[in-house]
Formats: C-alpha cells, sequence, structure tokens
C-alpha cells in the first residue's frame, strides 16, 4: 500500500466589516494608540456584526478555501472547527457550518484547545488522512472573541478580535512530504492564567469574560513556543534558516518578536498581521496563512512553520511542505 501523506489544498479566511481602532478604546478607557501599537503590534480589530456568530465567519472562510482547492462541500470526508467561542453549548459549530456548506458526507465536530486550537485541529486532521480514515477535511478555525470581553478592561479588551480561517486538508500519495511533524503540550496546571469562569458546567455568578494573568502569559509564551518549535524542527531534521516563513499564533508582535530573533528568522520570514486583527484566537494561524498565500509569500516546496501558545494552557507546533499545486495536478 502507498503512504498516504496529507496536504493543504486550498485556505481562505473571512474577517468582519466592522473595524475597531484603538482609539475607539482610548474614548471611554485610560488607554492609547502608542500604549496598544507599541505593547502589542496592534493598530486595529474587527468586531462581528449583532446577530453575526462564529459558524457565519466560518462558513464564509470554508467557502473560500473550497474554492481555492477547486473542491465542493460535497468532496469534504469531515468538518474539524477549533473554537473556544461556539454558537451555543451544544450540538457543535461544526455541525451547523456543516449544514450551511451542504457538506452532506460529512462528519463534524469541534476542538477546543483556545489559541492553539488550529494546531491541535491540523495534528488530529493530519491523523485522520494518514490513517485513510478520511480522505479530504475542512480544518476551520472561528472565533467571535467579542462576545467574551469585559470592555472596560483595559488589560484584556484591546488585545482581542473576531475571525475565521480555513484550509482543506488532503490525502495524498504523490507528494513527498506534505504535512512534516506535529507536537502538541498542555498544562492545566496553568489553567487559570487565562479564562472565561462562567459558561460551562461549573456554575458561577461571575460574568462570562477573560481573565488574563498578562505578565505570566507572555514570559511563558516565548519560552514554550521556542521550545516546541525546536521540537519539530529536529524531528524533521530542519534547522531554523531552512524555515521559509513562520506563521505563528498573533498574541503579541513582542512575542512574535522574541522567537523571530531567537530562531534568527528576518522579518521577512515571518508572517505578521496582529496590526490588522488583534488576537483572532484559534483563527490567527488560518488567517495568517491565507494571507500568506494570497499574498504571494509561500511559494511551491517551502518549508512553512506553525506554532502556538494560549489559555490551557496549551501549545503546539507543526512543520509542512507547501505542496497545493502538485497535489491539485495530480487529481486530473
Ligand atoms: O493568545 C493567548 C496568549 N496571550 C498572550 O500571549 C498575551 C500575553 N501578554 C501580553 O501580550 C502582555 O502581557 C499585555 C499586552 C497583556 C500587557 O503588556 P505588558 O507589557 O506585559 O504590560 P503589563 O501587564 O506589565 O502592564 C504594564 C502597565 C501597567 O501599569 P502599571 O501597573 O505599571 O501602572 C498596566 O496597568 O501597563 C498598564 N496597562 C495599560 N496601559 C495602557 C495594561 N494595559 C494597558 C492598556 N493601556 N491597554
Amino acid at each position: 500500500m502507498k503512504t498516504l501523506r496529507a496536504v493543504i489544498t486550498g485556505t481562505g479566511s473571512y474577517a468582519p466589516s466592522r473595524i475597531m481602532t484603538n482609539d475607539d478604546f482610548a474614548a471611554y478607557l485610560d488607554t492609547s494608540d502608542s500604549w496598544i501599537r507599541e505593547r502589542t503590534g496592534i493598530r486595529e480589530r474587527r468586531i462581528a456584526a449583532e446577530g453575526e456568530a462564529t459558524s457565519d465567519l466560518a462558513v464564509e472562510a470554508a467557502k473560500k478555501a473550497l474554492e481555492s482547492a477547486d473542491l465542493t462541500a460535497a468532496d469534504i470526508d469531515g468538518i474539524l472547527l477549533a473554537t473556544a467561542t461556539p454558537d451555543i453549548a451544544f450540538p457543535s459549530t461544526a455541525c451547523l457550518v456543516q449544514a450551511r456548506l451542504g457538506a452532506t458526507r460529512a462528519f463534524a465536530f469541534d476542538l477546543n484547545a483556545v489559541c492553539s486550537g488550529f494546531v491541535y485541529a491540523m495534528t488530529v486532521a493530519k491523523s485522520l488522512v494518514e490513517t485513510g480514515a478520511a480522505r479530504r477535511l475542512l480544518v476551520i478555525g472561528s472565533e467571535v472573541m467579542s462576545r467574551s470581553l469585559d470592555w472596560k478592561d483595559r488589560g484584556t479588551a484591546i488585545l482581542f478580535g473576531d475571525g475565521a480561517g480555513a484550509v482543506v486538508v488532503e490525502s495524498s500519495t504523490t507528494v513527498s512530504r506534505g504535512l512534516g511533524s506535529f507536537r502538541l503540550g498542555a498544562d492545566g496546571r496553568h489553567w487559570e492564567m487565562i479564562h472565561v469562569p462562567a459558561g460551562g458546567t461549573r456554575l458561577t455568578k461571575e460574568a462570562a469574560t477573560i481573565r488574563m494573568k498578562g505578565g505570566e502569559t507572555f514570559k511563558m509564551a516565548v519560552r514554550q513556543l521556542q521550545e516546541s518549535v525546536l521540537e519539530v524542527l529536529a524531528l524533521d531534521g530542519v534547522s531554523p534558516a531552512e524555515v521559509a516563513l513562520l506563521v505563528p499564533h498573533q498574541a503579541n508582535v513582542r512575542i512574535i518578536d522574541a522567537l523571530a530573533s531567537r530562531l534568527a528568522l528576518p522579518p521577512e520570514k515571518v508572517m505578521v498581521n496582529i496590526d490588522r486583527y488583534g488576537n483572532t484566537s484559534a483563527a490567527s494561524i488560518p488567517v495568517a496563512l491565507d494571507e500568506a498565500v494570497r499574498g504571494g509569500r509561500v511559494h511551491e516546496g517551502d518549508r512553512v512553520l506553525l506554532t502556538a501558545f494560549g489559555a490551557g494552557v496549551t501549545w503546539g507546533s507543526g512543520l509542512l511542505t507547501w505542496e497545493a499545486d502538485l497535489q491539485k495536478r495530480s487529481r486530473t
């Protein structure tokens, strides 16, 4: 039997149209555009319209990913949706997306690893495809973080935004590399570092808004991202210099800069779009990847490195070789 490889064949993203600037916060909070830009790299973020939910964003991103993969919803075997902000408690948001897309053959489930969700979902997708359990998957990261914010807390409200990104992951006997090593981690002892205390079964009277120990999170993120990235690079025998593009979770530009400098990666090899979106949690990597692909920053054969850290705490990294065109040509 031929070896099955998992390969990305399409990407898509969607952001709500309403833009909220740093000055919009400065108008009512004790903060400023310059503080937010200098300490986080964020200039503006997108905010979902009233009535617009996580599934609405996910459907738009998924449609674009299918289009770029030259596939239709009927070709999809499964939908993996990474989100910490589902439409409703259950059923999964993935099922709502499946119905809206008309992906009638697809199984569907949500996965929650907060900001690391997309890397977690990609790791599951790779395993499903390489074991032959599924041939074509939609992997989506979609979040409406704005509904979980304490708008009066300047330490968190300014950081987050809404958005969705999606990729099509396909099985291939043609490509030689595709998705390489992926590794995940978690340390639940730090669950309080970033959390929303209500909305689950451990009922509290507290509001369902994000609480974060920013400084601790920052330090742990830098340390853990570096360790996680070096682990997957070593597994695939790839040196940091061979990485064509780093697509990190967009939580703070200073975290990204610290990681890039530890890996000696120049700015042209690092995808940054936090200035326009803020932290969109599980959506940030697929949105950044889609923008990199559509912006001509990813070429056939390029090594692309994904890495994320977030609430849980959780982290994960993955190395892939971009072989979308090769796989699409082999279909016909
Ligand atoms: O996606 C999940 C992972 N999340 C992250 O990785 C987030 C990691 N953390 C961060 O990005 C940063 O820690 C923050 C952006 C949240 C905070 O930046 P910081 O440089 O660590 O600031 P700080 O928390 O040490 O606060 C420094 C000062 C404080 O004032 P005092 O105590 O020195 O008087 C804060 O109250 O900055 C103040 N401050 C602000 N000032 C203006 C905090 N937020 C703001 C604000 N505007 N929005």
